[in-house]
Parts: structure tokens; sequence; C-alpha cells
């Protein structure tokens, strides 16, 4: 065995000091505190934050369901080997099995050589290039939300922000993926949103997994109807019907499918999730709002128009924005980052080992599951000072660049990294923009937020706030 970073073989015996964790399994288990299966209770989270700090940044946890160990990494030297310098040795971990019942053979799930093809043939259409083709799309879901928001301006019931970045982020991610065939796929069913399934029923169980793979036939139909009437799309279905691996063969139409309702999942709660969170917390942070408001004010616009009313609604600016122009917002881009460094919306990463490994100077045996979390090493004390505080000024280019690397990682990091990076940090920035010009909210309700910890990290009730105009720039 070699250790990838320098490639000179690795001495287990000589790295390995005497096991400080001993097997949980036979007597007395020494982490009597961490025996919780990680990922199947609902109080996982602050488990695994309680023995994180009893523990330090590796150690074990028995899970006495599956009657297996699972090593927690919470050191960016572990989650930089298991992400980037040795990723090949690991696969995805616990929990794969259920997210395979929603997504099939799809990315998300994939491995080896498959998911590397799969992978080469999506990833170009989420360059930064491509993602800003979507800039109309984007404008246009805003238009429709901002009707919404007006209403909100005059209605005295509390505008329930949970719902709407649902809303919004399904509204984006699905014409993204469809196009003008959403419309198409409505009118099969009957005039419904095929997809409402997934805003509608919040639980990520069973029933779920059905109802949304029997979408696959419509999808199959769709692609049939699109070959067939030879219709010109620019959307990602069309970019999976078009792609073609290195002996220039197409995906076929499973493939195709499980890739499509894929990017619907993986799209849309994520960013939902972290939309939610960002407008939480720039609302309670008046120094951070107020330069918000500062910055996207200072945007040049194609439109601008005086807020209207919720009868005569007006579009404001800024709209079908650059994928550059979006990064010039350094402090837009701020907020949403350290919204994520809070929240991140992907909290905690599974992977299972497939030969021998050392992390942290201990032997991994084969077909370990270990896990690591953004949401641990996102509030690590030795790498973020004041942890708990909400500052975006963290993300200022300075303070990126003076940042320990593997510390911030809401989209992983290395060959599996979040293929929609670019997509969302897009989305986000361009809404968070046109809507901070626009309105300013009022949270409504007070004390901690309870956090859902389950596939990704949710409010457990619905953020409420008031909506305003705010004085036209
Ligand atoms: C704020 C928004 C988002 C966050 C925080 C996020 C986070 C993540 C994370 C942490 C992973 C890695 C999971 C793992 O390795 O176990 C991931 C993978 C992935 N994400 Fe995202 N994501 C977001 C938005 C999106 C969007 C908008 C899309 C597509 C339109 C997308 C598509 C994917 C796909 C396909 C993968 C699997 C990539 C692979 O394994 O090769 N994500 N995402």
């Amino acid at each position: 065995m070699s250790n990838p970073d320098t490639d000179k073989p690795v001495d287990l015996a000589e790295e390995t000091p005497a096991w400080r964790l001993e097997p949980t399994r036979a007597g007395l288990p020494p982490l009597a505190a961490a025996q919780f299966d990680v990922a199947s209770t609902e109080d996982s989270l602050e488990l695994l934050v309680a023995s994180t700090q009893e523990l330090g940044d590796l150690f074990r946890v028995y899970a006495p369901g599956r009657k297996r160990d699972t090593w927690i990494c919470n050191h960016p030297d572990d989650i930089k080997r298991l992400l980037v310098t040795n990723h090949r040795n690991y696969t995805k971990g616990v929990g794969l099995d259920r997210v395979k019942i929603l997504l099939g053979n799809g990315i998300m799930v994939s491995e080896g050589d498959f998911w590397k093809r799969q992978r080469r043939m999506i990833q170009p259409a989420f360059h930064r290039k491509m993602v800003e083709q979507y800039a109309v799309v984007i404008d246009t879901a805003l238009d429709n939300a901002q009707v919404r928001w007006d209403a909100a301006v005059h209605s005295s019931e509390p505008f329930d922000i949970t719902a709407e970045m649902s809303a919004l982020t399904l509204d984006i991610i699905l014409c993204s993926i469809f196009g003008e065939d959403l419309a198409w796929l409505e009118k099969r069913m009957g005039g419904n949103n095929p997809f409402a399934v997934v805003t509608e029923h919040s639980a990520r169980d069973l029933l779920f997994a059905y109802k949304f793979r029997s979408l696959a036939k419509l999808v199959v139909e769709l692609v049939a109807a699109r070959r067939a009437g030879q219709w010109e799309r620019f959307d990602f279905l069309q970019m999976l019907m078009d792609a073609r691996d290195k002996d220039d063969r197409p995906m076929p139409d499973r493939e195709m499918v499980d890739e499509a309702l894929t990017l619907v999942v993986a799209g849309h709660e994520t960013s939902a999730s972290a939309l939610n969170w960002a407008w939480y917390l720039v609302a309670t942070h008046p120094a951070a709002l107020e330069r918000l408001e500062a910055e996207v004010d200072a945007i040049d616009c194609v439109a601008v128009a005086q807020p209207g009313t919720a009868s005569e609604p007006s579009i404001s600016g800024p709209r079908s924005m650059t994928y550059a122009a979006s990064e010039q917002l350094v402090w837009t881009q701020a907020v949403l980052k350290e919204s994520m460094r809070l929240y991140p919306p992907g909290w905690l990463l599974t992977r299972r080992s497939v030969e021998e490994d050392v992390l942290g100077g201990y032997r991994v045996p084969p077909g370990t599951d270990v896990m690591l979390s953004p949401y641990l090493i996102q509030r690590h004390p030795t790498y973020w000072p004041e942890p708990e505080a909400y500052r975006p000024e963290r993300f200022l280019p300075e303070a990126e660049a003076a940042r320990e690397k593997w510390v911030y990682i809401p989209f992983a990091a290395g060959p599996r990294h979040c293929v929609g990076e670019n997509f969302a940090l897009y989305e986000m920035t361009v809404h968070l923009a046109r809507m901070a010009r626009r309105y300013r909210l009022e949270y409504l309700d007070e004390g901690p937020i309870p956090i859902e910890a389950a596939v990704n990290l949710r409010a457990l009730r619905p953020l409420r706030f008031r909506v305003h105009f705010r004085k036209t720039p």
C-alpha cells in the first residue's frame, strides 16, 4: 500500500499508534456515549455534536441496529484523504440503498467506471458558460415569485418563506430540466404538475420514492415525443439526450431517466434549504442586511421599476445577469456561503472503505463505514473563530484565501463534489439580489429554530416573515 499524497509506501505498523479506540463490541465499550445509529435516529445531529466535543476529531460509534461501527472524521487531513487524495478507496456508504430506490443508478449513487462515464457526459452542462444560459428560466421563475411576494406585502397573513423557497427552486429546476415541455408533461397529467409530489409529500420515505419513481414512464414518453417530433430544445434533458460517451455512444433511455430524476431531487431541496436559512439569517442580522441591500442597489439593471401592487406586478432588475456579474456580488455570495457554513443542506456525507486505509494514524479495515459532516467541520472552533456567529465577512476574498483548506465543504470536494455547484450558486445569487432590491423581510417568530437533520438539513417548522417593499433606490 502506498501513500497517495507522497507515493511512498505506508508502514501501517509504524504509522498506527496503539489502538486508542478499542472495538466496541467486545467487553465494555469505551465509546458508550457514542452508541447510536448515525443518520437513522432523529437526534443524530445532536448526538454527533456532543460526541465530537467529547471524543475529538476522529472516533467511532457503534450502531446497535446495524451491528457495525461507523468512523466519524472531523479533521481537514482526513477529509482531504477521503474526498480527494484517496477517494478511489471509498464508495458511497450508509443510506445508499434507500437513495437507490429513489434515484435508480443515477450519478448521485453510481460507482466506478459507470459513474465516471456518466459524470463526463453530464458535467459539461454545468459549466458556468452553460449555466448562465438558464438566466431566462430563473428570471421567469422570479417574475412568478414576484407576483406572490407582492401579494404577500398586501396580505395580513405571515409569508411562509420555507414553502416559498421550495416552490421557487422546484419551478427553477423543473424548467431547467424539461424547459417548455413541462407544460406537455402537465397536460399528460390532466393539467397537474407531475412533480408536485416533491413539495406536497415532504417526508422522504418509501411512499415518496414509489410516487416519484412512477414519473419515470412520463419522462421516457417525453424523450420519445422529442425524438419523433424533432423538437429543438435547450434544457438539461436535451443535454442528456445529446450527450455521447468517449466511444460516441448515447445514454440509454433508462439511464437518462435516472439522471433526469436525480437532477430534480439533487437540485431542489438543497437549494430550497440553503435559501430558507439565508433569508432567516440575513433578516435577523441587520448589519449584514444593510450591506446586502447596498450591494444589490448598486447593480446596473436592464429594467427597474417602482414597487408595484399585487394587481400590477412590475419587474425589477437585475435581469439576465452573466455568471461573472453574479460573482462580483461578493457580499451577496458571502451571505449565502456563510449561511451554508452554519446550515449546510447536505450535512452528512457517507462513505465505505474498499481496502484498508489509514486515517488520523489509525487503521481503517476494509468495508468500514466512514462519515464526515460539513456541519461539524464548518463549526469547528479551531478553524472558525466564534463558530456559531453569523459573519459573512468570513467569505470575502482575502479571508477566504487565508483560511485552511477542506474546512468548508457544503458542496463536498474532489471528483464527487456537487456537479450542480455553479448552477446552485448562480440561481441563489440572482434570486437574493433581485428580491433584496425590492423587498425587506421581517422575521416574525422568536427563539431557536428546531432543525430536522434528515437527508438535508431543514427547518423543522416553516419560517414566517412579514414582507415589506423597500424604498425605491
Ligand atoms: C445549495 C445547493 C446544493 C448543495 C448544498 C449541494 C450539495 C451537494 C453535496 C454535498 C454533494 C455530494 C454528496 C456526496 O458526495 O455524498 C452533492 C452532489 C451532487 N449534487 Fe448537489 N448540491 C446543491 C445543489 C445542486 C443542484 C442545483 C444540482 C443539479 C441541478 C445538484 C446536483 C448534484 C449531483 C448530480 C450530485 C452527485 C454528483 C456525483 O456524485 O458525481 N446539486 N451536492
